[in-house]
């Protein structure tokens, strides 16, 4: 599909399936040699991390990897709404643990933020950061990303699990707004 309609906003195909298919099974080889021996614990922000977390985890052959998933909700249509909301399902023990954040898109920071210290308060031995895309132009808040596939302007986009107003998360490739 080249168009999609959602709330009466046009988007266009932007970034075809095969190209983050290939990025993130890149992310994975260099998670594979780097994460050896750390019993990783891949904590997924729900909800837009999901088809993130589902390709990414299919490439991962690290001994004794746990996925768990968290969902914390900052974002509201288009903007960010700038309240932060509590973390919701953070129910394992993450003392002493190599601690690996999945997330769909790092914009602000502001989410990336507040979790990174809600989970410190939990003495985690490490906490890296894995995201699909990123918008480096928005960033505001001090957070540093160890792992990162592909690179955005600071146009809206839906696809590959993120969404707007809910609608789009389910399409294969990345679309971007028709401003
Ligand atoms: P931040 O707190 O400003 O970094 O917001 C990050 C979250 O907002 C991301 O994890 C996404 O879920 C959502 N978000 C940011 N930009 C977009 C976008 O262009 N499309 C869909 N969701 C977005
Ligand atoms: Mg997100």
């Amino acid at each position: 599909m080249n168009n999609l309609k959602i709330s009466g906003k046009e988007f266009r195909l932007f970034i075809p399936a095969e190209k983050i298919d290939k990025e993130i099974k890149s992310m994975a080889q260099q998670m594979n040699k780097d994460l050896k021996g750390k019993k990783p614990i891949f904590l997924s922000v729900l909800n837009g991390a999901f088809m993130f977390t589902s390709d990414l985890l299919k490439n991962i052959t690290v001994e004794d990897s746990e996925v768990s998933f968290i969902k914390l909700a900052s974002y509201d249509g288009m903007h960010s709404s700038g309240k932060v909301t509590e973390v919701i399902g953070l129910n394992i023990d993450i003392k002493d643990r190599c601690l690996v954040i999945v997330e769909d898109l790092l914009d602000s920071g502001r989410s990336m933020s507040y979790l990174m210290e809600v989970l410190k308060a939990q003495h985690p031995s490490e906490i890296k950061l894995a995201v699909m895309f990123y918008k480096p132009n928005a960033l505001k808040f001090n957070v540093r990303m160890d792992y990162k596939a592909i690179l955005l302007e600071n146009d809206f986009v839906v696809g590959r699990g993120l969404d707007y107003n809910g609608i789009g998360r389910n399409y294969p490739d990345l679309y971007i707004i028709n401003e």
